[in-house]
């Protein structure tokens, strides 16, 4: 492989409409924060961006939406963004936003330098246009009739129910999102960037020179070369982004994804006047971290954007992940379905080593995986508390009862001290090769190999019980647990940078550099540690069950916001409505029906009389609660058997479109048997 100078590592830039939830972490800032950790601490001249990408329509909608402009909405998100990624240990060396001087100059000099080298065409183009807003109207926001399978509502682009790829002007009955009228077709003129006179290019640069991109981003760019490059139009009638700089083009901007990427530039030039050595000269290698959604931007158009410019360098690699989901379900930002960061660091102070070890540990490396909150806590529980926290403390516990604290001389070591200490360079190859290929799961199984091995060892060594027969050979045992503690410092840190700080506040040592990975002389002889903490804590039941029921809670909320209440019913005779007995009753005793979910058997003093009634409400009340409300009753319903129960009458309940059930009751206790009517 070539031998670069240094690295230019960038990270997808998150849309500033939302918080950054555990999806775009697992997907994007973890692998890139590991990779470039790694890197820096084998001492490697590295440089890594990232920012808030700022423009493009969503933001002008939720503006629209809020009453806000779409400045108010990137400044509030950037900043929640911007410092929950500090709360983890992001560490990017800028996190700027596209809203910044400097990248409207950089993106507009770029589009100017494509127009005049004539890299651009035009194209004058019917579009919709929502006269009230006063907007022309992307595909997403135009929703009407599917013109393949009827379904009322398919989008401008997509129909999601037959899955067609549509153009907006193929719905019948189309129907701007934004004010809910019908939208005009009116003509407008854009650029656009000719992809096909890149293909013979691109095709020779991915799919020969770069055989070794992971499997899912080159299967992306070969289907899209395969089916043909198509001009993309890089221009959009907006009020809100970067003007495009050329005559003749008032009320238009630049398209999002074609100033988002140039953003990775203007950063650079943000955080050094040096700039140009890491994006032009090619001793350096350019890698884009990003989600599978980026691929053809990262992969196919930002490369076209470059070499049309000329003078840039291209990306070596553009390690892609797939999607996470969340508790078997998509992640959905509008249906509030994430754990989104700003509020996991709130909910879970002092636990970011945690969520960063399990969304590595099960990455959507090569498929959409799944984070579930049970494994969550039984990865704390069994790895982090077990393996890892368990190893560290032991040693360093031990150290202190045995030797006062003070690090021992090895005696004569045996065989299995040899062959355990011949594992440290062994697990360090394995690691620098899985993080070089961008294999992170693996990579962190190997940096966790080191505190495995170290308790394996504690474990048939027992110094514990050698202590009193034998203090010289715990002498070498405890060193060389402590030596294992240091390399397991080292390993973990691109991961855990959080446990590896206390690690070495408790071994009393300044962080030490990479190439010591794999030695057994890390810690010197009469070297005193220092006071062991506790490095990870079990996670309890009631701490998973508080996150489940935020989630199932966002849940009921967007069932509620997107429920709609049924129609009315056909019309009833008075008669028919007098017919029916409804008295004011008491609940006197409750209990569950066995070996049902949903049933109740209630006994109930009607006023007439005491009867059983079952009722379906087991799921939405206690038994406990029920006993002593008053409730109505339909008394003269005709009697039915429930599970072998005679039910002699009907609660009568709210029930909501999400399925809801509330009990309605007197105002005030008044006489059962009173009518109701
Ligand atoms: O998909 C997204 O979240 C985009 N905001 C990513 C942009 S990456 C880069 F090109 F800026
Ligand atoms: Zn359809």
């Amino acid at each position: 492989m070539k031998e670069y100078k240094r690295y230019l590592v960038t990270s997808a830039l998150p849309y500033a409409n939302g918080p950054v939830h555990i999806g775009h972490l697992a997907g994007v800032y973890i692998p890139s924060d590991i990779y470039v950790r790694y890197l820096r601490k084998r001492g490697r001249d590295v440089i890594w961006i990232c920012g808030s990408d700022e423009h493009g329509v969503p933001i002008t909608i939720k503006a629209r939406r809020e009453g806000v402009t779409p400045q108010d909405i990137v400044d509030k998100y950037h900043q929640i963004i911007k410092d929950s990624f500090a709360g983890l240990g992001i560490s990017f060396d800028i996190y700027s936003r596209t809203t910044s001087p400097v990248h409207s100059r950089t993106a507009s000099d770029f589009f100017r330098t494509l127009y005049e080298k004539g890299e651009f065409t035009e194209e004058t183009t019917q579009q919709y246009y929502d006269e009230e807003a006063g907007i022309f109207l992307a595909d997403r926001y135009i929703t009407g009739t599917c013109p393949k399978c009827g379904n009322e509502g398919a989008y401008g682009d997509q129909c999601e129910k037959c899955g067609s790829t549509l153009n907006a002007t193929d719905l019948i009955n189309p129907r701007s999102t934004v004010s809910g009228t019908q939208p005009v077709l009116r003509e407008t003129k854009h650029w656009y960037l000719p992809l096909d006179r890149h293909e013979a290019f691109l095709r020779g640069w991915i799919l020969d020179e770069h055989k070794e991109w992971k499997t899912n981003v080159y299967g992306q760019c070969k289907s899209w070369l395969d089916g043909g490059l198509q001009p993309r139009a890089v221009s959009r009638d907006l009020d809100w982004g970067i003007p495009v700089p050329v005559e003749g083009a008032e009320g238009k901007v630049l398209y999002v994804w074609f100033d988002a990427p140039i953003g990775y530039i203007s950063a650079t030039k943000e955080l050094t006047p040096d700039w140009e050595k890491y994006w032009k000269s090619e001793d350096t290698r350019l890698i884009h971290f990003i989600g599978k959604d980026n691929i053809v931007f990262h992969c196919i158009v930002f490369p076209a954007m470059l070499k049309a410019h000329g003078g840039y360098i291209l990306p070596d690699n553009v390690p892609a992940n797939e999607f996470l989901n969340l508790e078997g379900e998509k992640i959905s930002t509008s249906r509030n379905w994430a754990v989104w960061l700003n509020e996991y660091l709130e909910d879970l102070p002092g636990k970011q080593d945690v969520l960063r070890y399990v969304l590595t540990a099960n990455a959507p490396e090569t498929k959409d995986n799944d984070f579930t909150w049970k494994e969550y806590q039984a990865r704390n529980n069994n790895e982090l508390v077990a393996v890892l926290g368990n190893f560290v403390n032991r040693a360093l516990v031990l150290t202190g009862k045995y030797f006062d604290g003070i690090v021992p001389s090895t005696q004569e070591l045996t065989d299995y001290d040899r062959e355990t200490l011949a594992e440290l360079p062994r697990l360090r190859e394995s690691l620098e090769n899985n993080i070089e290929q961008f294999r992170f799961r693996e990579a962190l199984k190997d940096a966790m190999g080191f505190a495995r091995l170290g308790n394996k060892y504690l474990a048939d060594t027992e110094p514990w019980k050698v202590v009193k027969s034998d203090p010289d050979r715990v002498a070498t045992i405890l060193n060389i647990a402590l030596q294992i503690t240091a390399n397991t410092a080292i390993a973990i840190e691109p991961f855990m940078p959080f446990s590896a700080e206390k690690m070495w506040r408790m071994l009393n040592l300044e962080p030490l550099g990479w190439d010591m990975l794999g030695r057994a002389d890390l810690l010197a002889p009469a070297h005193r540690i220092g006071k062991p903490e506790l490095l990870f804590e079990k996670i309890e039941d009631e701490v998973i069950e508080k996150q489940l029921r935020k989630l199932e809670a966002a849940k009921a909320a967007n069932a509620a916001a997107n429920a709609t209440v049924d129609a009315q019913k056909d019309a009833v005779s008075f008669d028919d409505f007098q017919k029916m007995d409804i008295r004011v009753s008491r609940i006197i005793a409750a209990e569950k029906v066995v070996k049902t979910k949903k049933l109740l058997k209630l006994t109930i003093d009607t006023g007439i009389d005491t009867r059983v009634i079952v009722s379906g409400i087991a799921e939405h009340y206690t038994p406990e609660e029920l006993i002593g409300k008053q409730v109505l009753v339909l008394v003269n319903l005709a009697p039915r058997e429930l599970k072998g129960i005679e039910s002699r009458g009907m609660i009568l309940m709210a029930a909501d479109p999400t399925g809801k059930l509330t009990l309605i009751g007197p105002e005030g206790d008044i006489m059962n048997g009173a009518t109701v009517g």
